[in-house]
């Protein structure tokens, strides 16, 4: 069983304040070996993107426009895993808002921010690291991570306390994301087949998990050689990512191309984690994604995760389990699940897939 333990395994570096020394190296710490390198600014001119949706109709009363948005997000949960939606009803000022205070706190000195600092028994706060391997190889970023549900977790000790408006700004948009987060999980369970109660019920109805994690990743003057963030699939529920409004960074895996997001403006990237494949019994399926950095621009986004309770089992559901098509994972909580990125970082898909029980 893997453990969760107190103290990062050696001194954290805060990769802002190495982007600021670094003028034309970066530490080998941060270089990944040259399979997982990415290629940046390649001169290709493909423009495959992710679908865009556009949920405007959900509310209309013509029942075709709504049974195509539901196609539509259908069909990106099985070709994609990973899709926008804009005309979401989130306003767009408080998106901006949220981005721009966020951008604010980054920008705060060192000092202010490393009140902060956070440790791997909970992960709030700010860090630079996932995982707590001894000399494990390092992303280009640093992030802060925080609770917004249940209540019980949310700390308002853990999140900043300035800029000074943003307590209240990332609880309205919390509220905002959970809401939406809502809506998409019942046109999920439709999609499956399922009464639209049935994901939500299996993620523990009222009692479901929201935590944020915003990432920033600074400038790096050798793109080439590192990641802002590594391969992996979100172990969560679901992910709606607020991404930079400036700057594209985000990469799909589809086959064995990266295809880099172009994201829409105040749209969202929603993307299927590992809880809903599992409880779809692979109906739908996490993706791996990953980030890239560039030279001359920072960037800055923000990850809402939306997830299970952490503590009841999740499985495949009944509804979707038959002779054919028998249980594929075994039951665990999002708790347990959920220490192994914390443990060893990100790693691709390798999680859910060894956890196959067939
Ligand atoms: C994440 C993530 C992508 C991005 O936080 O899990 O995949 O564009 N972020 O920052
Ligand atoms: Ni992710």
């Amino acid at each position: 069983m893997l453990k969760s333990q107190k103290d990062w395994p050696e001194p954290i570096i805060r990769v802002q304040s190495l982007s600021e020394g670094c003028i034309d190296s970066i530490p080998d710490r941060y270089i990944k070996p040259p399979t997982d390198r990415p290629i940046v600014n390649s001169s290709s001119n493909d423009d495959t993107n992710i679908p865009i949706i556009d949920l405007g109709g959900l509310n209309s009363d013509d029942l075709d426009v709504q049974d195509s948005i539901l196609k539509q997000i259908s069909d990106a949960c099985h070709n994609w895993g990973f899709f926008q939606i804009v005309n979401h009803g989130v306003s767009h000022d408080l998106m901006d808002k949220a981005r721009e205070t966020w951008r604010e706190f980054f920008h705060m000195p060192m000092e202010m921010k490393q009140q902060y600092a956070n440790s791997p028994t909970t992960y709030e706060g700010y860090g630079s690291r996932l995982g707590v391997e001894k000399g494990a190889i390092l992303d280009w970023s640093d992030y802060y991570f925080m609770h917004y549900l249940p209540s019980s977790l949310k700390d308002y000790n853990k999140w900043p306390d300035s800029p000074s408006s943003c307590r209240e700004v990332f609880d309205e948009y919390g509220k905002e994301l959970v809401k939406l987060s809502g809506r998409l999980m019942k046109i999920l369970s439709l999609n499956l087949g399922l009464e639209e109660k049935i994901l939500e019920n299996a993620f523990g109805g009222e009692e479901i998990g929201a935590c944020m994690r915003v990432n920033f990743y600074p400038k790096c003057p050798r793109p080439e050689l590192t990641l802002g963030l590594s391969s992996h699939s979100d172990p969560g529920g679901m992910t709606m990512l607020l991404p930079d409004d400036q700057v594209a960074g985000l990469q799909v895996r589809k086959f064995d191309n990266w295809i880099t997001v172009n994201p829409v403006r105040h749209g969202f990237i929603v993307n299927i984690g590992d809880q809903i494949q599992v409880l779809s019994n692979a109906k739908y399926k996490s993706v791996e994604h990953r980030v890239i950095v560039n030279s001359d621009q920072e960037r800055l986004s923000l990850a809402f995760f939306y997830n299970p309770k952490s503590d009841i089992p999740i499985e495949p559901l009944k509804q979707l389990v038959t002779p054919e098509k028998p249980a594929l994972y075994p039951a665990m909580t999002f708790d347990e699940y959920r220490l192994f990125i914390r443990t060893r970082g990100p790693c691709g898909k390798s999680q859910v897939e060894s956890m196959k029980s067939l």
